[in-house]
Parts: structure tokens; C-alpha cells; sequence
């Protein structure tokens, strides 16, 4: 059982707890209290395994592929979490004994995850035990564990603890045998290396025990299997006397940044000389830093405050934030945020267009460094994006919808669920024809230099990816000679229950806006900067791209309003077909349509999975070119009509809608949608989260606060703020970044207080009244 209300005093909202072990529903808390810091993610299994668990830990980036029927996948490394405890000779496990009582929670202030359990044997002794685990903020290779161990009646404790290579991802073993090896009966070594990406990994644990704060030595066997090296250890714990372990482990890898050797020898040599470092600070001094860390770059640079009448939502949006910052690499670029972070398989560690569309406008706006990072990570992508276009026939970057490593090209996995009629496995089709991913990448690129002024950023690696994109659109459109337009015909949109659409709305939109700003783009650029123009001239061929767009921008078919205002998701949709989607909208789970109906039926269907042509009104809007389209009737037309027919079985849905809600004043069908959004990963349905948490719905949580509630949010490089507080909601408070500066934003229900932090003149428009301003100025709205 999920508890959401567990921390008291300073630890009021900051806890998500877990308050009767489950071992059926081990999944979700694995899932949803996982420790990471973007170079790492662990799954927070429990010390002693479950036949259920998942036990898992990834590190970014380090892709591999098991052979040429399967796809890149993030590689389930070595193990260092497990570890099994023997109670005078009987094994310690929840159900062998009994449980007087038991907690597992994850404090979110400190990204420590703590587990008490007060067990007795059968031989009725009590044992309390209190485990506590982090993933270092501050040395981003650190992972430790301290187990404090307390009885009733004196106890021979034998334990088991080591490196474990025989994790697998669902089966597959991503691993070479390397070596094992002891250092100094203490420094446990195990070398993995990747059967096809050619990556070496090291690892190290070390173990330490203290009686009160005297150190010994327990009795020690060494152990070494296949893929495994072990530590056996013997002690005695008396009674009232407790003892106290700390097992300190570290992962390094032959891709790291911050390693200078390229051998495995000067991998091994120097990652082992730091972790000696690391290991003699003990787990105190190493919780310290990676808490200091998490207050100060964190908690306090973010500064989201909120003070509502549901705690709820103040844990909702911390919840986000810690997720974020836990799976978003920051310390090499050549790495993304994938679908599920760092918190389960699902997804094989892929990132798709959840980056740019839902979590990216968050960095944006809070860490533009780490936006920029993310947008480098998609420059380094233009390998792949062109080779894909090259092997579809295509010019340009056409970018995979799910991105591994950058020179990887499309990761798609090909065949996944099963139909329900045929019994066959269903063709994935969104690697081959869900492509609006080029123009969400290109449409981040134009936002984030909106947003920062980062003007060289988009000199160096922006306006390469927008005229490459733009390319890859023009060679993509479609003549249709009978009604003389360009057209774009079979693909997927964001509502992938629909496939095989012709001019789905959303794409052609996104690929008109694209090919804009392409073509605005090299206008400024022969303005402003003649030399640079000139070497992409020659680099990137603009000329020629020039008189593509000049040719085909104007006949490109944008789907207009029917005479109801309604945009048509594409060519058929309003012509199928409605199913009374009530009972599945009641449901917990999601795809259970799927139960009833395969694919090609729903296809026939006025049926949409996730926010699409919804998605497209509030993407455009923030662009210069639709200030005036884009009407308040436009989306309440849209919304009235799509969202009665949309099953949300996505988790990229529901923030989209509750931020249409937001603009359209419907405070309580906004605040409604939020609190789902909020429970996809926090809510009390135990299996939503198994193969980890939804990144884009956390990313949306924290949209929904500042493009929604605070409705701050850009119209071109205006900066537009419009609060929309939910009734139960008194205060919101935030810095933003804006044009390279800090902007402190407070609201309560009637006034709204914006500071530019390094007192430049900022000009920003609350309500429809334009405002230049260089202080912190009041405004009532
Ligand atoms: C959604 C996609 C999304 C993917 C990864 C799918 O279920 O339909 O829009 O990109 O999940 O989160």
C-alpha cells in the first residue's frame, strides 16, 4: 500500500512511502522510488531478492545490441544492491518469519531511500533492521547502502553481499565474461563488457562493519561464480548491541567523460584508485555531499513553491522534480532522457519525442544548460536522422522515433503486443511512418532560442538541424496533382491508434512550421551573419533548400476548420465511426480497448489514443507565426470534440489537456486533469509504473504548472503570463530562466509578482497588457 502523507514536520511532503510490504505489487515501488542522477539509474529492489523483483541498474548511454533480430537496448548492468541475510542459519526474507512492522519510503529532499522492518525469526528472536541507499548527486559513479542491524536475543548474522553479473534484460545477457578479482581480501572488482557496442564496464564494492563506532572484521569467505563475485561474511550481532554495515560501490565506464585512459587496464587502474578514495569516506560523508548537492543544485535553484490545500499536489510537483533531475543526463550530451528514464526496461532506455514536446520546455525554461545539453544530444543525432532518410529516400535528417546512441539511425522495435483476433504479434509502425519527430526536434530548437537568446547555439548546431529537418520534409511531401497541393500521406500521428493516416493535422502543421522556420531562419541569417550563411551555403546547400521551400511552402495542405470549427486529425477520421468510450475511460489500466477490438478496428474508428490536433493548438501558439489563429473558440471547439473521443492511454495526454483547459478558464476540468496526470506514477493503482515511471507525464506535471497554472508562456519570444490558479491552490512561486536571466514569478490568487532577478528590462504581457519592466513589479490580473 502506496502512502502519500507519510513525512511530518520538515519532511511534510517530501516522502512517498510504502507501508505494508507487498510482494505481488514489487514492481511499482522499484519503479517510482528509484535512485538516479542521469549518468546512473537503480531500481530500488529490496536488499534480499523476491521471486517478483526486477532488480535493475543502467548507466546512459552504454547501448548494446544483442544481434541483428533485436534492437539497442540500455543494458541491465551488474548488480551491487542485493544483498541476503541468513538469521542463525535461516534465511531472511519477509513471509519465513513474521512482521511486526515494516516501512520503505523514498525521501525526495535527499534522494535517500529508507526500509525499517522489525522481523521476528521463527525461533520468535526480533530483529529490527534499518536500510538505508543513495545514488550520489556528487560523484555520480557512487551508489551506497548502510544496514543497521538490531536484536532482542544474540544472533549469528551470515551475509552474502557482492558484484552480480548475471542480470539480464528480460533474458538477455548484454555481457562478455570479464574479470573478477579481490583486492586486499576488500576491493571487489568485476569487469563487464558489452557484446556489441564494445563498452567496458568496471565495477567495485567494498564492504565495512561497525560494532558501536569500532570497526571489525568479521569471518570472511570469497566467493567467485560465473558473472559473480561474492563476499560471505560471519558475525555475531549480541543483543541491544547493534551493529552497522556499509557496502560503498562504484561504476565506471569505457565512455565516461571524466575518465582520461582509453585501455581497460587504465579504466580498471584509475577507477579503482578513486573508488578507494571514495570507499575510505564512509557512507555518511558520501550522503552528505550528494544531500548538500541535492539542496542546494535542486531544491534551492528550483525554488518551486507551492502552497495548496491538498498536500497532494505540493508531493505531485516535488515528486516531478525529482524524477527529472534523476533521469536527465547533465554531464555528457552525447546521452538523452528516455521514456522511462532510468527506472525499468520499458522502452529499452530509448528516447522518443516525450524529450522535446514534454519534458524539454521544462529545462527550457528552469536549467537552460541542461536543455542545451539535451538539443546536442539531437545535433549528434543528425548521423543517424540522415542515414534514415538516406535509407528511406529521402533527403535531409529524418530523425528515428526512438533514438539510442546518436549514430544508431531508428531503434524502433518492430512487432509488439498481441491482436486480439489474429493471435499474431502487431507490426509497430512508428519506425517507419510516425514522423513528425523531425519537426518536434526542429520546433524545440526554435523554442529554446525563444526562450535563452542563445544565439550561438543555434549558430553552431540549431540552424543545422532546422534546415536538415526542413530538407528531410521537403523531399517527404507529396504532390496531388487533382487538388494542386503537397500533401503528406501514410503516416502516424501522435495518436498512434490511428495509422496509416493521410495528412494527419498534426504533421503537416509541424512540418509547414518547420520549413518557416527554416526559411526565416536563413533570411536572419544573410542578414546578420554573411560568413556563416556562406559556409552552410557550402556545407548544408541553402540555395538549393531555398528554392525547394520557395517552391512547395505555399502549397503545402494545412487541414482547415470544417464549418464546425473542427480541425480534422486527418483525411478520414471524422467520416468513421463513434464508439462510447465510458467504460474504458473508468479503467486503470490502459490499452484495454484492445481487449475488445485489434488495431485495424480501432483504425476504422473516431477513436484517438493521446492528445493530437489538442497538441497542435497549444504548439503553435507559442510560434509568432499563429498569434492570431490559434482563438480561445478554436480550442474549446477542439476540445469539446477530441477529448470525449480520446482514451488518454497514453501518459502523454493528460497535461496537454489540462493546459487547454487552463487557457480556457475550466479551472476545475484543468486541476482534474492534473490530479490524473499526477497519479499515473503516484496514484494508487499498483501495476502503472512496472517498467518505470512515464518521464513525459512528469515532464507534463511540471508544464502543467508553468505553462497551465502559471500560464506562463511564450508567443514568439514575448513572454506571455496569465495565472489560471486552481481554487484549491493560495500560492505558486518560481524562478524561470528568461533570455538569460533568472525571473522570480510569485502568484497568489490576485496578484502576481515578477522579479527580474539582475534587474535587466524584460518585456512580458499579463492578460493582454504589455509591461516593460526592470524591477520586481505587481501586477493585479
Ligand atoms: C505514446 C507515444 C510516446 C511513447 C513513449 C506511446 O505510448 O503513444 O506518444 O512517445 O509511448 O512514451
Amino acid at each position: 500500500m502506496m502512502k502519500y502523507n507519510y513525512g511530518t514536520d520538515q519532511n511534510k511532503n517530501w516522502i512517498i512511502a510504502e507501508n505494508k510490504f507487498s510482494p505481488d505489487t514489487l514492481a511499482k515501488v522499484e519503479s517510482i522510488m528509484y535512485l538516479g542522477n542521469g549518468y546512473m539509474g537503480v531500481r530500488s529492489a529490496t536488499e534480499e531478492a523476491y521471486i517478483d523483483e526486477d532488480r535493475m541498474t543502467v548507466i546512459n548511454g552504454t547501448f548494446n545490441r544483442f544481434n541483428n533480430t533485436e534492437v539497442t537496448e540500455l543494458p541491465n548492468i551488474a548488480d551491487v544492491t542485493n544483498i541476503e541475510f541468513y538469521i542463525d542459519n535461516e534465511r531472511f526474507t519477509i513471509g519465513n518469519g513474521s512482521t511486526n512492522s515494516f516501512v520503505r519510503y523514498l525521501n525526495l529532499r535527499t534522494a535517500e531511500l529508507i526500509r525499517k522492518i522489525s522481523f521476528v525469526t521463527s525461533t520468535k528472536k526480533m530483529v529490527e533492521f534499518e536500510f538505508r541507499r543513495f545514488v550520489s548527486l556528487d560523484n555520480l559513479h557512487v551508489i551506497a547502502t548502510k544496514v543497521e542491524i538490531q536484536t532482542d536475543e544474540n544472533v549469528i548474522i551470515k551475509m552474502k553481499s557482492g558484484i552480480d553479473g548475471q542480470q539480464t534484460n528480460n533474458g538477455v545477457q548484454h555481457f562478455d565474461e570479464g574479470e573478477k578479482r579481490v583486492f586486499d581480501q576488500k576491493y571487489l572488482e568485476l569487469c563487464q563488457h558489452t557484446t556489441e557496442s564494445d563498452i567496458d564496464i568496471v565495477i567495485h564494492s567494498a564492504h565495512k562493519f561497525y560494532k558501536c563506532t569500532q570497526e571489525f572484521t568479521p569471518n570472511l569467505k570469497m566467493e567467485i561464480k560465473r558473472r559473480q563475485i561474492f563476499m560471505n561474511y560471519r558475525f555475531e550481532v549480541e543483543k541491544d548491541n547493534p551493529i552497522h554495515l556499509e557496502k560503498i560501490s562504484s561504476f565506471h565506464t569505457s565512455i565516461d567523460s571524466d575518465i582520461s585512459g582509453d585501455s581497460l587496464v587504465g579504466l580498471k587502474t584509475e577507477s579503482l584508485s578513486r573508488f578507494k578514495e571514495i570507499e575510505s569516506l564512509g557512507y555518511d560523508t558520501l550522503f552528505m555531499a550528494h544531500k548538500n548537492k541535492w539542496l542546494k543544485d535542486v531544491w534551492n535553484r528550483y525554488n518551486v513553491q507551492l502552497e495548496s490545500e491538498e498536500d497532494f499536489d505540493v508531493l505531485a510537483i516535488r515528486f516531478a522534480l525529482y524524477h527529472l533531475i534523476a533521469m536527465t543526463p547533465r554531464h555528457d550530451d552525447r546521452m538523452g532522457v528516455a521514456a522511462k528514464g532510468l527506472s525499468g526496461q520499458g522502452y529499452k532506455g530509448h528516447s522518443f519525442w516525450d524529450t522535446e514536446v514534454f519534458i524539454l520546455p521544462f529545462f527550457t525554461f528552469f536549467a537552460p544548460e541542461i536543455a542545451r545539453s539535451l538539443l546536442m544530444y539531437r545535433y549528434h543525432g543528425l548521423r543517424g536522422a540522415r542515414q534514415k532518410a538516406i535509407d528511406n529516400n529521402y533527403q535531409g535528417a529524418m530523425y528515428p522515433w526512438e533514438m539510442a546512441r546518436p549514430e544508431d539511425g531508428e531503434t524502433t522495435p518492430v512487432w509488439g503486443a498481441v491482436d486480439i483476433i489474429t493471435g499474431e504479434q502487431t507490426k509497430i509502425w512508428s519506425g517507419f511512418i510516425e514522423q513528425h519527430i523531425s519537426s518536434d526536434i526542429a520546433f524545440a530548437v526554435h523554442q529554446f532560442l525563444n526562450a535563452t537568446g542563445q544565439q550561438d547555439f543555434i549558430d553552431k548546431f540549431g540552424y543545422e538541424i532546422i534546415f536538415e529537418t526542413a530538407k528531410f520534409w521537403l523531399s517527404r511531401l507529396e504532390w496531388n496533382k487533382a487538388d494542386g497541393r503537397y500533401e503528406i500521406n501514410d503516416v502516424v500521428g501522435p495518436d498512434e491508434y490511428t495509422e496509416h493516416a493521410d495528412n494527419n493535422a498534426f504533421t503537416n502543421y509541424m512540418a509547414h512550421l518547420n520549413i518557416m522556420i527554416a526559411r526565416d531562419g536563413m533570411e536572419k541569417l544573410q542578414r546578420e551573419n554573411q560568413e556563416l550563411y556562406e559556409e552552410l551555403n557550402e556545407r548544408l546547400k541553402l540555395s538549393k533548400l531555398r528554392n525547394e521551400i520557395t517552391k512547395k511552402i505555399d502549397k503545402i495542405y494545412l487541414p482547415e476548420p470544417n464549418e464546425d470549427g473542427v480541425i480534422p486529425q486527418d483525411d478520414k477520421y471524422l467520416t468513421y465511426d463513434n464508439l462510447d468510450l465510458s467504460v474504458y475511460k473508468q479503467s486503470e489500466a490502459v490499452g484495454i480497448l484492445f481487449d475488445d477490438y485489434n488495431l485495424d478496428q480501432v483504425n476504422k474508428m473516431q477513436v484517438t489514443k493521446q492528445a493530437d490536433v489538442v497538441l497542435l493548438l497549444l504548439l503553435l501558439e507559442q510560434t509568432r507565426y499563429y498569434q492570431e489563429e490559434i482563438t480561445a473558440q478554436l480550442k474549446q471547439v477542439n476540445m469539446d470534440y477530441y477529448e470525449p473521443r480520446t482514451t488518454h492511454d497514453s501518459s502523454l495526454s493528460l497535461s496537454t489537456h489540462a493546459i487547454i483547459a487552463s487557457d480556457l478558464k475550466d479551472v476545475d476540468a484543468a486541476y482534474n486533469f492534473f490530479k490524473r496526470a499526477s497519479e499515473i506514477d503516484l496514484g494508487p493503482y499498483m501495476h502503472s509504473s512496472d517498467e518505470g515511471i512515464h518521464a513525459a507525464s512528469i515532464g507534463g506535471i511540471m508544464q502543467m504548472v508553468l505553462f497551465g497554472f502559471a500560464g506562463v508562456r511564450l508567443k514568439g519570444n514575448l513572454l506571455t503570463i496569465n495565472p489560471n490558479l486552481p481554487d484549491k491552490w493560495k500560492y505558486l512561486e518560481f524562478t524561470i530562466y528568461y533570455q538569460g536571466q533568472p525571473i522570480n514569478i510569485e502568484m497568489d490568487k490576485e496578484l502576481l509578482t515578477v522579479k527580474p532577478i539582475n534587474q535587466e528590462q524584460i518585456s512580458i504581457k499579463v492578460n493582454e497588457k504589455n509591461y516593460k519592466i526592470d524591477n520586481a513589479t505587481t501586477i493585479k490580473y
